[in-house]
């Protein structure tokens, strides 16, 4: 594959997609789709001459605006689909239709704290075990049709320190997250990591990556 073209999908501020978007080096950017018209990440999409569409929910129940987004990525193409903080569960038809082609981010060490609040929760169960259960981190995993448990293709950890409140380990695991996530896409794109039959597989080249910059990997 060719320098692969990718889609990313955002909500909101967008930090990953801006790191997404600095470390481009073997994907391409093709556009970038918010469910939030007014989301900070659509003028960073901008900024670096990326097209960028926003579909917003009309009415509470209303899932219209979901198929405009899957129509519009059908019409595109794409090699790959990056979820950077994507907030809104992806229908199952949209999931099988992608399966092995759907990347996302998420703010814990699945399958510890899947969903939302992450850091919250990793902070309780710290003061919960006394500081022993001291790991967080971040995911980058292929999406499946239940939410965060699909296949994990690598994960970034920090440590959790005595004092931390949510709003800095959330910093400290943002920082992972922009370190992570480019380096999956970089090696996907360039089939350093593949996926077949429900496997992950790494190349030699991207597992010495993976332990030069203590990403945690799981190979055969
Ligand atoms: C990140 O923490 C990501 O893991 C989660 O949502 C957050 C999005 O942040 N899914 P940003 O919009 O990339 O800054």
């Amino acid at each position: 594959m060719n320098n692969p073209r990718i889609i990313v999908l955002i909500s909101g501020r967008g930090s990953n997609l801006q790191s997404l978007i600095h470390h481009a080096e073997n994907y391409r950017i093709e556009t970038v789709i918010s469910n939030k018209p007014n989301a900070a990440g659509l003028e960073l999409a901008r900024n670096a001459n990326i097209a960028t569409t926003a579909f917003e929910r009309e009415a509470k129940g209303d899932h219209s605006h979901r198929e405009q987004i899957y129509q519009t990525i059908n019409q595109i193409n794409p090699d790959f689909i990056a979820l950077a903080g994507f907030m809104e569960i992806l229908d199952p038809h949209f999931v099988m239709q992608w399966k092995g082609k759907l990347i996302n981010i998420h703010p814990s060490l699945l399958p510890d704290f899947r969903g939302l609040h992450t850091h919250q929760r990793a902070l309780e169960r710290f003061n919960q075990t006394d500081g022993q259960q001291n790991q967080h981190g971040c995911s980058v995993h292929f999406v499946d049709v239940t939410v965060d448990t699909g296949p994990i293709i690598a994960q970034a950890t920090c440590v959790i320190e005595d004092g931390d409140n949510e709003e800095q380990l959330a910093q400290r695991v943002l920082e992972q997250e922009h370190r992570l996530f480019p380096w999956v896409m970089n090696n996907i794109a360039n089939n350093n990591i593949s996926y077949n039959n429900a496997t992950v597989n790494f190349s030699e080249q991207a597992t010495n990556e993976a332990q030069q910059h203590k990403f945690v990997i799981k190979t055969k």
